[in-house]
């Protein structure tokens, strides 16, 4: 969070008119509800509602237009939710006295409705309550546009959905719309997932469904596409040819913490590899689309994921962090992984035979999140006097994102011996004063234009269910099983064979 006083500026929230153009995305304006249901919850109080609050003060959402709900089954009043917003955005995230007006003005727009998630009492209740708004602000023309976000477990999407649908429809005659967005985990494996694609299919259009996977909103997974389809010398070198293997990587260097019992159930492939991890992947290995409006982005995504091959056992390794099952929401014969190394192999022109490895783990080390594109060999090296190191293009996601290029050069001095080095592109030092946004205030943000592009497609979430539902399956029903390893470490030894038999060299 910076620092120094808060206020609103009044900002489109359309981008630039280029972007507009290419994305067909037509400026709209009138009311504007955000229903937020579940938001007694975690998600609700940790990200949705923080990411709304900075929407707000930076002017993306206008006092004018906009009514903020949250919907629950617990009992609170509105100033209850209000206080409870209030101590959580001063006390975690940083916001001072001097920022409590816009934060008081802000949280009048918050409103909150008690009701269950089943029954059309509550939905009515809600519908009532933002109709009022609606007429209230909908004095002159303009068209009126509700947006349901889901911080709720998948296991009550069916029914919110169909209650949303029964009593909750934007009903302007001037326009607007209703769309959803639902959090992943998007089911369990391929048939749940299309079971649960199916009922909200029936109940909505694809371009109202937003499935969320926040990691499309992170500064650097968005600057993937840029990276690689705007800059000349990257064009030649993303190939087979040129490239020996990539890891796409996400360590956590704290346990389940308090999410034993949703994390039990999931699994880190569930959690991180399965949706978070096989975002960066596409965006790594697919080619180039026609253009950058979301369908032809999310065209290739989904064809880049129907070319990989199935996942051998052998190069998969499973680990449990020692103590994972001291957790009392954890059952003690958890067969559970906590940490996962797994390769992809892509069957096409680009990449056959480039191993993509895929780690995630918690109770690591450190907290990271990172992709490494290590380069082959130079042929016929001829500076024997060191052992040349490989050169090495380095993402990271997080913490202090950066980018850069690991490259062999002169070591400086009168001797000829060689030296590794970086080419180093670090946001904080090179946008200084440059906030970046949180990956929820953007995919937020994108959910009120209408722009999909960041969101999850169903045939894309159908695809990357069938690469890992045969693995899951294998782990679920005891027969692949995680190794242990010591929290506070790199995870099992084995997945540094792994790495290694796959090609990785350290640098
Ligand atoms: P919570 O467990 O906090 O649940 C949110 C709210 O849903 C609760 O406050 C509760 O509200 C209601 N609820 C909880 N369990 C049930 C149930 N079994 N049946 C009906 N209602 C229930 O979840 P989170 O906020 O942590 O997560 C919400 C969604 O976001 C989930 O899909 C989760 O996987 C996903 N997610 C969460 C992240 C996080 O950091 N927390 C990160 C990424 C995704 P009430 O009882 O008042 O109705
Ligand atoms: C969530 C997972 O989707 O992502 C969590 O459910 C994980 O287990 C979190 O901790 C990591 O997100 P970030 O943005 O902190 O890398």
């Amino acid at each position: 969070m910076e620092s120094g006083q808060w206020h609103v500026e009044k900002r489109s929230s359309f981008r630039s008119e280029s972007f507009v153009k290419d994305n067909d995305i037509v400026p709209e304006t009138g009311c504007l509800s955000i229903i937020v249901l579940g938001a007694s919850g975690d998600l609700a109080k940790k990200k949705t509602f923080p990411a709304l609050f900075h929407l707000y003060r930076q002017g993306f959402l206008q006092p004018d237009e906009v009514h903020i709900f949250g919907y629950a089954r617990t009992k609170i009043s509105d100033d209850e939710l209000r206080n409870r917003l209030r101590g959580y955005l001063i006390n975690e995230k940083g916001a001072s006295p001097d920022q409590s007006e816009i934060l008081s003005s802000f949280l009048q727009l918050v409103k909150y409705v008690s009701g269950s998630y089943d029954s059309e009492e509550g939905f009515r209740l809600l519908d009532k309550e933002i109709s009022e708004h609606e007429i209230s602000k909908n004095s002159q023309e303009g068209s009126s546009r509700r947006l349901f976000y889901l911080a709720l477990p998948p296991s009550v999407y069916p029914s919110v959905c169909r209650m949303i649908k029964q009593c909750c429809m934007n009903k302007s005659d001037l326009g607007g719309w209703t769309r959803i967005v639902v959090e992943k985990p998007f089911g369990r494996d391929l048939d749940t997932a299309e079971e649960l694609s199916t009922q909200i299919g029936e109940l909505f259009d694809e371009p109202q469904i937003y499935r969320i996977d926040h990691y499309l909103g992170k500064e650097l997974v968005q600057n993937l596409l840029v990276l690689r389809f705007a800059n000349r010398f990257f064009l030649p070198l993303w190939n087979r040819d040129n490239i020996d293997n990539v890891q796409i990587v996400f360590r956590e260097d704290f346990g389940t913490e308090g999410r034993g019992g949703y994390f039990d159930q999931y699994g880190i492939i569930r959690d991180i590899i399965q949706n978070h991890l096989l975002q960066v992947f596409y965006l790594v290995a697919m080619e180039k689309p026609v253009s950058i409006k979301p369908e032809h982005i999310r065209d290739e995504k989904v064809k880049v994921l129907q070319s990989v091959l199935p996942i051998k056992d052998e190069e998969v390794v499973l680990g449990q962090y020692e103590g994972y099952k001291d957790d009392p929401t954890v059952p003690d014969d958890s067969n559970t992984p906590t940490f996962a190394t797994i390769v992809l192999r892509i069957h096409n022109e680009r990449w056959e035979g480039v191993p993509f490895i895929l780690k995630a783990g918690k109770a690591l080390n450190s907290r990271k999140a990172e992709i490494r594109v290590q380069f082959k060999d130079v042929p016929g090296d001829i500076f024997k006097c060191k052992k040349q190191g490989r050169n090495e293009f380095v993402i990271r996601l997080q913490p202090s994102e950066a980018i850069y290029m690991k490259l062999t050069v002169k070591q400086p001095g009168l001797d000829m011996s060689t030296a590794q080095s970086e080419l180093d592109l670090s946001y904080r030092q090179r946008y200084q004063g440059v906030t970046i946004p949180e990956a929820y205030e953007r995919l937020i943000l994108d959910t009120i234009r209408g722009d999909q592009q960041h969101f999850v497609r169903r045939d894309e979430l159908k695809a990357a269910w069938e690469i890992f539902t045969p693995l899951l399956h294998r782990i679920d029903d005891g027969e692949s099983k995680p190794l242990p390893y010591q929290p506070g470490g790199r995870g099992p030894a084995e997945a540094d064979e792994l790495l290694a038999k796959a090609g990785y060299v350290q640098t």
